[in-house]
């Protein structure tokens, strides 16, 4: 049998994993921390599958020594975690808890122990219950408290960690938070919706210069967005436009803002008239601060039809029934080089770290208590094939996190939905790494995989 090609990466690649603070640390009550908004709407009934909650996770917040050992062993080089907001503010102002960035600091120094990067999010969705209570990103003051924090969390860690992100997918916040109402804070108001893309926009490119001000040392900053492809489901013209408005909301309404410092000309008929009054003057320059690099997130594309009947895009997403599918999502490896190739042409951005990539399968233990999660590696293996074939093009990616490092709470889904590298039994919390953490592991050491891995 002859060897098929070996597909080697750039030098210093940063493989890695990622998760955030409330899908996997537990200990909500614990060591001062606040209260979120995701465990207020978590605790409300009907609002997750089987009534689940971030309570305990996987209690990554009393095992997290465990949990570096395991990365150790599969040889990961860089960790993207989160920091929980509440735990650093529990009353979302005044005084910092010192316990909380205790924890961090901790956490930080050990994987810097075992040559892991820590890449540190400030912000998964976790939002301080008390600023919620004063109208959460709808408020412009939260744009203020989230760079306050952002410096807070620099003085004290900017002295050793390179990689930060200060927003994770702004977009899930606004649209589903606080427009369609399905995760926290629950709102289903349109205007509000609005304001809230833009005090996040604000807040990014805020916490951006604090970031630069307040560490100690170069650093690299970047937002970690969920980009998609988006294909009309059919030739026509109305399905082509609801592709390109789908696109317009999903994609452009922070790509453009971030790199080009303006909202996306094909929505202002929609939202302009909103934007106008919460724009102020020099926002859109705070919003376009120049950044190290490019977070992106990549599971699926989108299949967009015209849809008279969805209030205001008028488009909707079907799932084309040739191709295979996760639990959540149709697998659509091809997307992630159509995507890069477009950001490469369209922003010429040049740094990129896929900073999220993954799948959810049902995972069982076998017999002989392993996990042969098989289509989890030929998910991880064919992402990584297109993105290969985009470096090879010049595209600059530099990194790799896949999601997750282990099995967490995964939002409205709860504990269903399995992403991990690594299985967690939610009843004992004990570990086991999955087949498809071996065969990362070899390939983080390889650095690179042959075509048919
Ligand atoms: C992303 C989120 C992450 C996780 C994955 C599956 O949108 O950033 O927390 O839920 O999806």
């Amino acid at each position: 049998m002859t060897e098929t090609p070996f597909l080697t990466f750039p030098d210093n690649f940063l493989w890695g994993t990622a998760t955030s603070a409330y899908q996997i640390e537990g200990a909500w009550q614990e060591d001062g921390r606040g209260i979120s908004i995701w465990d207020t709407f978590a605790h409300q009934p009907g609002k997750t599958f089987n009534g689940a909650t971030g309570d305990v996770a996987a209690d990554h917040y009393h095992r997290w020594q465990e949990d570096i050992h395991i990365m150790s062993q599969i040889s990961i080089k860089a960790y993207r975690f989160s920091i929980s907001w509440p735990r650093i503010f529990p009353d979302g102002i005044g005084p910092v808890n010192k316990k909380g960035l205790d924890f961090y600091e901790r956490l930080v120094d050990a994987l810097l122990a075992v040559d892991i990067q820590p890449v540190v999010t400030l912000y998964h969705w976790d939002l301080p219950q008390a600023l919620q209570d004063n109208g959460g990103w709808v408020n412009r003051e939260t744009a203020y408290h989230f760079a306050n924090y952002a410096s807070v969390v620099a003085k004290r860690l900017g002295d050793r960690v390179t990689y930060w992100i200060n927003h994770n997918e702004p977009m899930v916040m606004a649209l589903a938070g606080y427009f369609f109402g399905e995760s926290a804070p629950g709102l289903q108001d349109p205007i509000a919706a609005v304001c809230a893309t833009h005090h996040l926009l604000l807040s990014h490119g805020l916490a951006t210069r604090e970031l630069r001000l307040g560490c100690l040392k170069p650093v690299k900053i970047g937002i970690a967005l969920n980009l998609s492809v988006m294909h009309p489901a059919s030739d026509t013209e109305a399905d082509r436009l609801a592709a390109q408005r789908y696109d317009a909301i999903n994609n452009l309404l922070y790509l453009e803002p971030i790199f080009r410092g303006i909202y996306p000309v094909d929505l202002l008929d929609l939202i302009g008239e909103v934007l106008s009054e919460v724009i102020k003057d020099g926002d859109m320059g705070v919003i376009a601060e120049p950044l190290d690099f490019l977070g992106v997130n990549y599971y699926s594309r989108s299949v967009v039809k015209y849809d008279p009947d969805f209030q205001f895009i008028q488009a909707t997403t079907i799932q084309p029934q040739e191709n295979e599918y996760s639990q959540m999502w149709e697998i659509y490896p091809s997307g992630i080089y159509e995507l890069l190739s477009r950001l490469k042409r369209d922003y010429d951005i040049a740094n990129i770290i896929v900073t999220e990539n993954g799948i959810c399968v049902p995972d069982g233990i076998d017999f002989d208590g392993r996990i042969r999660d098989y289509r989890r590696i030929w998910y991880l293996r064919d992402h990584l094939k297109q993105i290969h074939r985009a470096i090879t093009e010049g595209i600059l990616v530099r990194g790799y996190l896949v999601w997750s490092l282990m099995d967490n709470f995964e939002w409205n889904y709860g504990y269903q939905m399995r992403f991990g590298l690594v299985y967690v039994d939610f009843e004992t919390l004990k570990r086991i790494i999955k087949d498809s953490g071996r065969w990362y592991s070899k390939v983080i050491s390889a650095n690179g995989l042959h075509v048919s891995d």
